[in-house]
């Protein structure tokens, strides 16, 4: 991953991180300009999955959809959480997998470790990890891992090949693929798509249905099913561009452009 994008998303997620933990009983506060929506926990997640959640898991949510409920988990099954952030999705995940389970989250920078370690404490689970690292080059041994989740993070990655590749190494033969994420439904101008801080903000780095089908199906994965589940309406990619300090290239534009550019997707595949 070139340097400049890294740094730029690690800073960014840092300081969401930061806020969280310095406003423990407030939101994020970062609204539209979280992931390309203005969800938060509350919003994406029905109350059974996030019932007894520390406030911070649900606050901290970056998210743009549950792929929870794609996952099906079972009791003592091995999860691997990509770009676990605040650590919503691995909470989650615990309470499915049971003591007899065990839930990985990873993720780079070390401001959202903190957190999740924090919502870690505060749930007292015992089925818990987290560690750090970069989801193009998993830490975990081939073919340990029940179910591989991830929620609006691939997007981020400048190697998704890479990051789905390692996905399907460190599965279990049978093993599931349980994603939420950023599609691409309609081109949009490239000085939308080749700025720095859409890329950031989960927009410019998103793949069309056809090439995420693609990519999967070239790391072995098979029954791809990749399904839009929330589109994005001229509203919210306009207030992602303000947010973004973009708001002027965005009236330059016709807004019709982005009327469901984006949408929030599932992504399901088996090894
Ligand atoms: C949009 S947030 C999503 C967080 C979490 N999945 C959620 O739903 O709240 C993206 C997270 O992925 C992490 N991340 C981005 N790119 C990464 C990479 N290449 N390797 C590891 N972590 C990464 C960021 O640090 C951040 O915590």
């Amino acid at each position: 991953m070139a340097k400049s994008i890294e740094e730029e998303i690690k800073t960014y997620y840092g300081e969401i991180a930061k806020k969280v933990t310095e406003n423990a009983k407030g939101s994020c506060g970062c609204g539209a300009s979280c992931c390309g929506s203005s969800d938060h926990g509350s919003i994406l997640y029905s109350k059974d999955f996030i019932e007894g959640l520390p406030e911070e898991a649900i606050s901290a949510s970056l998210g743009c959809a549950n792929p929870i409920v794609l996952a099906n988990l079972q009791k003592g099954e091995t999860v691997l959480d990509l770009g676990s952030g605040g650590g919503i999705d691995v909470l989650i995940s615990s309470k499915y997998v049971g003591e007899t389970g065990k839930v990985y989250g990873l993720d780079m920078t070390d401001e959202m470790l903190k957190l999740a370690n924090h919502n870690k404490e505060k749930s007292g689970v015992k089925n818990v990890e987290f560690i750090k690292g970069y989801i193009e080059d998993i830490p975990l041994e081939n073919e340990t891992v029940d179910v591989v989740t991830s929620n609006c993070v691939i997007n981020l990655s400048e190697s998704k090949e890479d990051v789905l590749k390692e996905a399907y190494r460190i599965l279990k033969k049978g093993g599931r693929l349980a994603i939420a994420d950023i599609v691409e439904l309609k081109k949009v101008p490239d000085d939308i798509r080749e700025n720095i801080q859409m890329w950031v903000g989960c927009i410019s780095g998103a793949l069309s249905i056809d090439e995420y089908g693609r990519l999967l199906k070239n790391s072995g994965f098979t029954e791809i099913e990749i399904t839009p589940v929330n589109v994005y309406t001229k509203e919210v990619m306009k207030s992602i561009a303000e947010s973004k300090k973009l708001g002027d290239t965005y009236h330059q534009l016709n807004e019709n452009i982005f009327d469901g550019a984006f949408a929030g997707a599932y992504v399901k595949a088996k090894k």
